[in-house]
């Protein structure tokens, strides 16, 4: 059995990594550098491999694609990404372009690709990772939640895809709230809402995504959040999340 994971040897990949290793997964994670690397193969006891892409860039995801074209992979989990925050006037144009061909051009390539390679043998689970962020709207950081409404949108759609082919294929999706990773310092931000454990997280989202679930939301917390969601006016969210994290500077 062998799981593929973007952005593996960092954060939720990482602790995705090392449940799905606990499980008797072997395991090709894929990031721009190898930091972590070596604390995750001495917490596992399967095959961990790495290839070094930078899937912001398209090219990446082809070469990935061909890289593993003949490997009888049995999961791919699209998790790579990072957000941005701040003023209109100071975020730097070029960081959430780059962002968006990360978050949503790489996922969508990657996703496409393993899903019509596992609808082939009709057999195999894709994991796509967006955020609660998908839930709702922002000021400061609106690119990234629009860069994860576009991974949620396009999980829903697939989903029912494969659920008119009668398909075996499973697609869930991840909206975690505010994990402790290394992403508050990626996107230039700190969180002012508690935040969850990148352990337990990895670990709710592999057993989850095991047992089929499509929508998976760790945490009480989001989970009413996401209820309100449903019922609550854009502008009123919009403003109840702008002092949903400092921006620094
Ligand atoms: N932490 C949160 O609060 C939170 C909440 C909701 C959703 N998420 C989502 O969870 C996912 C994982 O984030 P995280 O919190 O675990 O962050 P993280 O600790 O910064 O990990 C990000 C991972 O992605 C890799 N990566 C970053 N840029 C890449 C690129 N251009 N090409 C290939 N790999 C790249 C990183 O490795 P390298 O740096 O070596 O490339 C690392 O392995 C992201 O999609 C994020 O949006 C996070």
């Amino acid at each position: 059995m062998i799981a593929l994971i973007t952005g593996g040897t960092k954060g939720i990949g990482k602790e995705m990594a090392i449940s799905l290793s606990k499980r008797g997964y072997d395991l090709i994670l894929v990031s721009r550098t190898d930091k972590g690397l070596d604390e995750i193969k001495s917490k596992c006891n399967t095959n961990v491999s790495f290839y070094s892409f930078d899937l912001s860039n398209e090219e990446d995801n082809y070469k990935l694609l061909e890289e593993t074209k003949n490997i009888d992979i049995d999961i791919f989990i699209a998790n790579a990404g990072y957000g941005d925050i701040g003023y209109i006037t100071k975020t730097d144009t070029d960081k959430e372009v780059n962002m968006i061909k990360l978050n949503d051009i790489s996922t969508f390539i990657l996703t496409k690709e393993f899903l019509k390679r596992f609808i082939a043998k009709d057999k195999g689970k894709v994991l796509v990772t967006a955020s609660a962020a998908a839930f709702g709207v922002a000021p400061y950081m609106n690119i990234y939640y629009a860069t994860k409404s576009f991974v949620y949108s396009m999980a829903h759609g697939y989903y029912r895809e494969l659920k008119d082919m009668k398909s075996k294929v499973t697609i869930s999706v991840l909206c975690p709230g505010p994990v402790k990773t290394g992403f508050e310092e990626r996107a230039n931000a700190k969180f002012t809402i508690g935040s969850l454990k990148p352990e337990y997280v990895g670990e709710y989202a592999i057993k989850k995504m095991l047992k089929n679930k499509f929508e998976i939301v760790p945490g009480f917390g989001i989970k009413t959040a996401h209820l309100f969601s449903h019922i609550t006016p854009k502008k009123t969210i919009s403003k109840m999340l702008r002092k949903q994290s400092e921006i620094k500077d």
